[in-house]
This record gives C-alpha cells, sequence and structure tokens, in this order.
C-alpha cells in the first residue's frame, strides 16, 4: 500500500468477464492503470466467460465497455497497447475441457509469464468449483511462478458457509496467494481515516469514550438493485454492506494504533475490534438491528419501481435493501460508546461517511434553556461522493447578545466532480505486487460474520413481514428506535 514496487509480468485471468463487476470496474480499472503506465509491458488479460467469443469479438466488447464508460475519448496509443493485452477464454457451463485448455493457453502462448492472477468475478457459489477445477489441471500450483487468487465478497453467507468456503480454498491454496477483496479497503478516503488518526496527534487524545458520545457509519445510495437480484435475493444489505464494507470501516475508526502499516500489524489490530464487538443475542435483535425494504417512489424527479416490482425478485420477498445496527465494543477505549451503522438502496442521497459525535462539555454555559438541544461538535469524513474532512464548533454569533452557532470548519480535498482513481486501481497493483495490507484475513471474514450472524437468523426466520421506506427517502422511520438518547439522530448531510 506504501510503495511503488515494480510488477512482475503477469497474466490476469478474470472470471465472470463478460459480469457486471468486471464491465463497470475491473477492466476500466486495468486500462486506467495502462493509461498511467502502471502496467508492465509485458502482461496480458485473459476474459473467461460463458460466451462463445473468440479474441477479436471479446476486444470488441471490451472497447464498447471502455466507450461507455470514457464517453470523452479513449487514447489512441494507450487502447492500442491495451487491445494487445486482450484474450479471450470461452468457459460455457458442462464443457469438461474448459479447464485443460485454459491450462495449455496460460502455459503455450508465447509472451505469456508463468505469474498468474485468477480473479473470481463471478457469484460467491461459483467460487469453490472454480478453484477446484483450476486445482485439478494444475493451474494453482506455484512451479515456475506466482499464482494468486483474488475471491470477491461476499466469502460465504454466514461463519458456517464461510469457514466451509475457506476449507475447499486450502484443498488447493495456502493462505498467502488468497486475495479476499473488500473494495472499500481501496477508497483513498477509506485509507485517509488511517492517516488521520495516525499521522495527526491531535485527535488521538479525544479519540476515546471520555469524549465520544458515538460514531455513525453511513452508506447510502440512490441506485435500486440495478438487475442484480439474481445476486442480491436472498444476500440482503446487511450481508452485502455491513458485514464487509461498514465492519471494515467500524474496524478503521476503532483500532489501536498498528506497530507498523504491515498487512499482518494492520490487520492484527483490525480483528481486536472486531472480536470485541459484543455479541447481539438472538432475544437482543430487535433493540440492534432495523430493516426495510425500499417502496416505489422517486428519485431524481423520475418515479421508481418498488423492490418488490424489480425483474428477478419473488413478490414477497423480504429480502433487506436497508439495515441499520447499533453495536457496542467492549475494550477499554468504547465501553459503552454506541457505534451505529446503516446502508440502504433507493436512498434519498448517494453518500458515504463517518460522523463522530462527542459529548457535551460537562456544563454547557451558553445554552439558554434545557429545553434546547445541545450543540455538540462533530467530526465528519466523508468518504463519497466527496473526499471530505469537517468539523463543527460553536462560535459566537456577531452581535450584542452572547448567543452561539454551529460553525463547519470544511477540508474538502476532493471534489467527486474531480477525477480520481476508483479503488479497484489499487487493490489489482496490490495483489500483482503482492501486497495483502487491504485485503482480509480470514479470521477477520469470520469475526465480522460472527457479529452479523444472530440477526441474519432471526431475519430469516421472520419471513412475515418488513419495514417498507419509500424510495427517494432516509430509509423507514422506525429506525430511530436503536438510538440510545433522544438527542442521537442520523447524520443526512454532512
Ligand atoms: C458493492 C455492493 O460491494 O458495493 C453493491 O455489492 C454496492 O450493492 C457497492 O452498490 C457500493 O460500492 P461503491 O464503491 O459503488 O460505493
Amino acid at each position: 500500500m506504501l510503495d511503488m514496487k515494480t510488477i512482475e509480468p503477469c497474466v490476469v485471468v478474470i472470471f465472470g468477464a463478460n459480469g457486471n463487476l468486471s464491465r463497470r470496474k475491473l477492466i476500466p480499472a486495468l486500462f486506467r492503470l495502462d493509461v498511467a503506465k502502471r502496467l508492465p509491458e509485458k502482461m496480458a488479460i485473459v476474459g473467461c466467460s460463458l460466451e462463445p467469443w473468440n479474441d477479436d469479438q471479446w476486444i470488441e466488447e471490451v472497447s464498447g465497455m471502455l466507450q461507455s464508460r470514457f464517453p470523452g475519448g479513449l487514447d489512441e496509443e494507450v487502447f492500442k497497447r491495451f487491445r494487445a493485452r486482450l484474450h479471450y477464454h470461452p468457459n460455457p457451463p458442462g464443457s469438461g475441457d474448459a479447464y485443460q485448455n485454459l491450462q495449455k493457453k496460460l502455459e503455450e502462448t508465447p509472451g505469456f509469464s508463468p505469474n498468474l492472477v485468477f480473479y473470481m468475478a463471478v457469484r460467491p457459489s461459483e467460487f469453490p468449483s472454480i478453484i477446484d477445477k483450476l486445482g485439478t489441471v494444475g493451474l494453482l500450483k506455484q512451479n515456475k511462478g506466482w499464482c494468486r487468487v483474488v475471491i470477491e465478497k461476499p466469502f460465504g453467507y454466514d461463519l458456517l458457509s464461510a469457514q466451509t468456503l475457506q476449507r475447499s480454498l486450502y484443498h488447493h491454496l495456502n493462505e498467502p496467494q488468497i486475495y479476499r477483496i473488500d473494495h472499500y479497503l481501496g477508497k483513498g478516503t477509506v485509507q485517509n481515516v488511517i492517516v488521520f488518526r495516525f499521522a495527526n496527534i491531535l485527535f488521538e487524545p479525544l479519540w476515546n469514550n471520555h469524549y465520544i458520545d458515538h460514531v455513525q457509519i453511513t452508506h447510502s445510495e440512490t441506485l435500486g438493485v440495478e438487475g442484480r437480484a439474481d445476486y442480491y435475493e436472498g444476500v440482503g444489505a446487511l450481508r452485502d454492506m455491513i458485514q464487509s464494507h461498514l465492519l471494515q470501516l467500524l474496524a478503521l475508526v476503532a483500532m489501536e494504533p498498528p506497530v507498523t502499516l504491515s498487512a499482518e500489524h494492520l490487520r492484527d489490530e483490525k480483528v481486536k475490534v472486531l472480536k470485541a464487538i459484543r455479541p447481539i443475542t438472538q432475544n437482543s435483535v430487535h433493540a440492534h438491528a432495523f430493516r426495510g425494504q425500499y417502496t416505489a417512489g422517486i428519485i431524481d424527479g423520475k418515479p421508481v419501481p418498488g423492490y418488490l416490482d424489480e425483474p428477478g425478485v419473488a413478490p414477497d420477498s423480504t429480502t433487506e435493501t436497508y439495515a441499520a445496527l447499533k453495536l457496542f465494543i467492549d475494550n477499554w477505549r468504547w465501553a459503552g460508546v454506541p457505534f451505529y451503522l446503516r446502508t440502504g438502496k433507493r436512498m434519498a442521497e448517494n453518500s458515504s461517511a463517518i460522523c463522530i459525535r462527542f459529548k457535551s462539555p460537562p456544563r454547557d454555559l451558553l445554552r439558554h434553556s434545557h429545553r434546547e438541544l445541545p450543540h455538540p461538535n462533530w467530526i465528519l469524513l466523508g468518504i463519497q461522493p466527496d473526499d471530505c474532512l469537517k468539523m463543527e464548533i460553536q462560535v459566537k454569533v456577531p452581535g450584542l447578545d452572547l448567543n452561539t452557532r454551529t460553525l463547519s470548519l470544511d477540508a474538502t480535498y476532493r471534489k467527486s466532480s474531480e477525477e480520481d482513481y476508483d479503488a479497484y486501481e489499487g487493490l489489482l497493483l496490490d495483489v500483482m505486487q503482492g501486497d495483502h495490507s487491504l485485503f482480509l484475513r480470514i479470521d477477520e471474514v469470520e469475526w465480522a460474520w460472527r457479529a452479523v450472524d444472530p440477526i441474519i437468523k432471526v431475519w430469516a426466520m421472520e419471513r412475515g413481514f418488513i419495514n417498507g421506506y419509500q424510495a427517494g427517502s432516509w430509509g423507514p422511520r422506525g429506525t430511530y428506535r436503536l438510538f440510545d438518547n433522544e438527542d442521537q439522530f442520523w447524520r443526512h448531510s454532512l
């Protein structure tokens, strides 16, 4: 994550090359890396998918993907270089020799490096069988070069299935070969949480239960399920966003300073936080978790259908498109501080942020009556759309009287309109460089499942009812019942 190491030549094989993730994120990220001259000259990309295409048809597809992604036009010279890297391997269902043929292609194509990255951009249920077939034809052995496998989230559907998946991977792979990706860790502002906390001394004395009232971590999006119902049904917001991305953010906010930023030290500290999350018992699920599903509404002035009317969604589905949790971290630093996490699709705004609310001064000398709500300090770390750091403090209102108002100290360092890399560029480079710092270790994944498993179980039993919320709103109303005090409320806009 820190160094700009040289990258050895390699072949990146993308399973699910024609899928949503590959089209929207991976191929554009690889292209941008080529624009930035960060790919080694001898690096090839092999798309692997169900379609019976040849190399030329695949190149046509990729041109289309890139043209729609970069409407301003593609640099001819870079595009020529990028095209030359592209190869295709059809992997139709039931084809007995597809993996043998892949092995031949990888081993015999002139100019192909023996270093291999296999990227699993497929449905989670397909990971074990693909790995098994790659292992059976010997492609996961590291005889002539290295071999790394990138596994997308969710890693399993609960603790038990994650452990089963892990065991099946260990048949053919050892831990250093496995890169469990959580693309949130590739986002600049998420890494900025580490910089904010550990490159400044200013905040550390305040970063504990003496001064912090509570922490809110939000990811809201205006998009709906976007044709991904086959994946999303039965996964839902809790598994899709909270078990992975939001618990990672929580771990970064709450962890102790690591000894170094090496992959092991960083992950050791994150695991300690996840282990310290107070277990939610099945009886207390309703006090700690709230779910909802979007109904028809208006987004950006246009009517949008409810979740149940999305293609591929069962008419009686209770899959949650919104989830909110209250968690406690039972350790010295955070005892008694609630961490509120929430995420939702078809919400009022696209916004990801960490909002930290401080306690009020011990005597609020400037409050005029007990009825007036306190005006606490906040630190707001915006992840998207803008990368920002804001701090809310109280100042005197100009004039003769001693009244106060909130002033926001705004250090926005990147507006969404400014060009920047997406999370995947850096993470793909890390895989090619063999850097695990921003990838999840299996114990992190397991502890994250332990935190949400009781909720999953209770929600799975409650199949009869789910709260609705109108598309374009800030989620179901009842979610406020999670708050411990009546002066706590969701921060919507920064
Ligand atoms: C993915 C989820 O991991 O993250 C999606 O599967 C979600 O449902 C997405 O929309 C959000 O990530 P980003 O980077 O687009 O904010």
